[in-house]
């Protein structure tokens, strides 16, 4: 039975006249407990087709419903990890996830609400920045808070927007490690964006790639047919790692790749006549003119003694 459903969406941007079509007709099912990466080309519409699910976008064509209802709107039902992080600049780590908390549990006690925050803090191992504003963290470590915030409000599902996108290579591994670790251990419904194929399939159960558009498709969806305790380093090594690579590499390349575009004009040449290099140069007072006219400019040259 499917928990997240998208049915032939499409949603585009602009007035009636000039509208760009975004996603075009767009099928998704998801799975309670599952974990779904999304990897498409930047501009594509992952972040579109994840504001869709989130309610602050309403499709123009189609529905999206989560647990058999139709998304009207925003929800606390589903936590959001935003690209850009959103966390309050003004507020620590502790009162970002706390107005969160606050927000979807209002009749839990002061040590209840209190309890959650530290508990999401410690899980994304930032106890130590708890009192932090987030100009004094490291970009993973905001994105960390983002994922403690989302997590904290308990929604029944989890959308991550490239969550890691902004961050170094290295810290990028260890929090794909971190992040997967956390949202399988806590069993959520996750859909994860992402820009880079080896990240889906390292965190996901199931990864689809996204056309490049405009009017972008989902192609076809991928199970991740590997052990879920993944190890990165032997994974490099695991031929149906790298055969799963390949085959999505392919679609997005291939069925899923930019329309070239192609212009048909008629072309006017040149009008030139070879010249007959048999013909000897004319002799003008007693220098050889150049063959061509273009080769003759009369330069002034200073001489300075
Ligand atoms: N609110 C908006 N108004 C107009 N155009 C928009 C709006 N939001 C997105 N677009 C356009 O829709 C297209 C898809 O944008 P979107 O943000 O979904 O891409 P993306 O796949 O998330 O890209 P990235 O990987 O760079 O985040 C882009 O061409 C973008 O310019
Ligand atoms: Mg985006």
């Amino acid at each position: 039975m499917s928990f997240l459903v998208l049915h032939q969406v499409s949603k585009g941007f602009g007035p009636p006249e000039a509208r760009r079509e975004v996603l075009r007709g767009v099928d998704l099912s998801v799975k309670q407990g599952e974990i779904v990466a999304i990897v498409g080309y930047s501009g594509a519409g992952k972040s579109t087709l994840l504001h869709l699910v989130s309610g602050l976008l309403k499709p123009d064509a189609g529905s999206v419903s989560l647990g058999g209802r139709v998304i009207e709107g925003p929800g606390t039902d589903r936590g959001v990890v935003f690209q850009n992080y959103s966390l309050l600049p003004w507020m620590t780590v502790a009162e970002n996830i706390r107005l969160a908390v606050d927000s979807v549990f209002p009749d839990w006690s002061e040590t209840r609400r209190s309890e959650q925050v530290d508990r999401y803090i410690h899980l994304v191992n930032l106890t130590h920045a708890r009192d932090r504003r987030p100009s004094e963290l490291s970009g993973g470590m905001r994105q960390r808070v983002s994922v403690a915030r989302a997590l904290a409000m308990d929604p029944q599902i989890l959308l991550l927007d490239e969550p890691l996108g902004a961050l170094d290579a290295l810290t990028r591994g260890t929090l794909q490690d971190e992040i997967s670790g956390i949202c399988r251990a806590s069993g959520k419904t996750v859909v994860l964006i992402t820009n880079d194929p080896d990240e889906g399939i390292l965190m996901a159960d199931r990864i689809i790639p996204l056309s490049a558009g405009p009017g972008a498709i989902l192609g076809p969806s991928f199970p991740v047919a590997l052990d879920p305790t993944r190890d990165r380093r032997a994974l490099n090594h695991d031929p149906r790692f790298k055969a799963l690579r390949a085959e999505v590499v392919a679609w997005l390349l291939g069925p899923g790749a930019r329309p070239a575009i192609s212009v048909s004009r008629k072309l006017i040449l040149p009008d030139l006549e070879p010249e007959d290099l048999e013909i000897p140069r004319p002799l003008i007072g007693g220098r050889r003119r150049s063959r061509r006219r273009s080769e003759e400019r009369r330069e002034t040259v200073d001489l300075t003694p």
